[in-house]
């Protein structure tokens, strides 16, 4: 399976997010972005006039993370393109359906991100209906977490429903992924792969993303794996 990576812009200089968005866009199957409220999580980032204006002149499609409490209220403020994927937190909406299709009617693909204590299953009704699942490698809210290793059954309970459901949903992992576990995350069924800190907490972003994708394809020697 062809892995695709999503740089998150939590871990970049916010003095320069365009500049640290350049720098790597070419090489990036996403752009990744953490939309914070202080309300759904303790963590305060950016929100829809940074995200639009970064978005002009950008070609690489974004992941806009929504991690706030009303995403219904504001999906609409993003300016979102046919590739860009919206994930709202199972968490965050008593009903699900509405919001779905708000972001099918902004002409974005749908994505739905589950905190660590929510159970895979809870996707089960709607994986038909959505693009993308997001598995939360960490409490959402911060970057530079290490990876809940229990979330790797996850991953692969994931994988098994979106497989029974012939659903064609991507799976997507965010928090704590670095060239020593990114293989696990990968065999355990995940296909994109965010990472904030393992790229753009690095002196060469570019070439960290270059380590990832070597990383992905095999255990790293002295990795984690048994
Ligand atoms: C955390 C965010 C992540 C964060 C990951 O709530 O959703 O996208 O940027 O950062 P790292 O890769 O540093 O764990
Ligand atoms: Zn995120």
């Amino acid at each position: 399976m062809k892995i695709k990576l999503a740089p998150s812009l939590l871990a970049a200089d916010f003095g320069d997010l365009r500049g640290e968005l350049r720098a790597v866009a070419d090489l990036a199957d996403y752009i990744h972005i953490d939309v914070m409220d202080g309300h759904f999580v303790p963590n305060i980032t950016i929100g829809p006039p940074v995200v639009n204006a970064l978005r002009e002149g950008c070609k690489t499609p974004f992941d806009i993370h929504l991690m706030i409490s009303e995403p219904l209220k504001y999906a609409e403020r993003f300016h979102v393109e046919e590739e860009d994927i919206i994930t709202f937190h199972l968490e965050a909406v008593e009903d699900p359906w509405p919001l779905i299709a708000e972001i099918r009617r902004l002409g974005a693909r749908v994505g739905v991100a589950l905190k660590p204590c929510t159970p895979a299953e809870a996707l089960a009704e709607i994986l038909p209906e959505i693009d993308l699942a997001l598995v939360m490698t960490v409490e959402p809210g911060f970057g530079g977490q290490q990876l809940i290793r229990s979330m790797l059954g996850k991953v692969r309970r994931l994988r098994e429903l979106v497989e029974e459901l012939d659903a064609g949903v991507q799976i997507e992992v965010d928090g704590g992924i670095n060239e020593e576990n990114i293989h696990e995350v990968v065999a355990a069924g995940a296909e994109i792969i965010v990472a904030g800190t393992a790229i753009f907490g690095q002196p060469d972003p570019r070439e960290a993303i270059a380590q990832l994708r070597r990383a992905a394809l095999e255990p790293a020697p002295g990795g984690l794996e048994a």
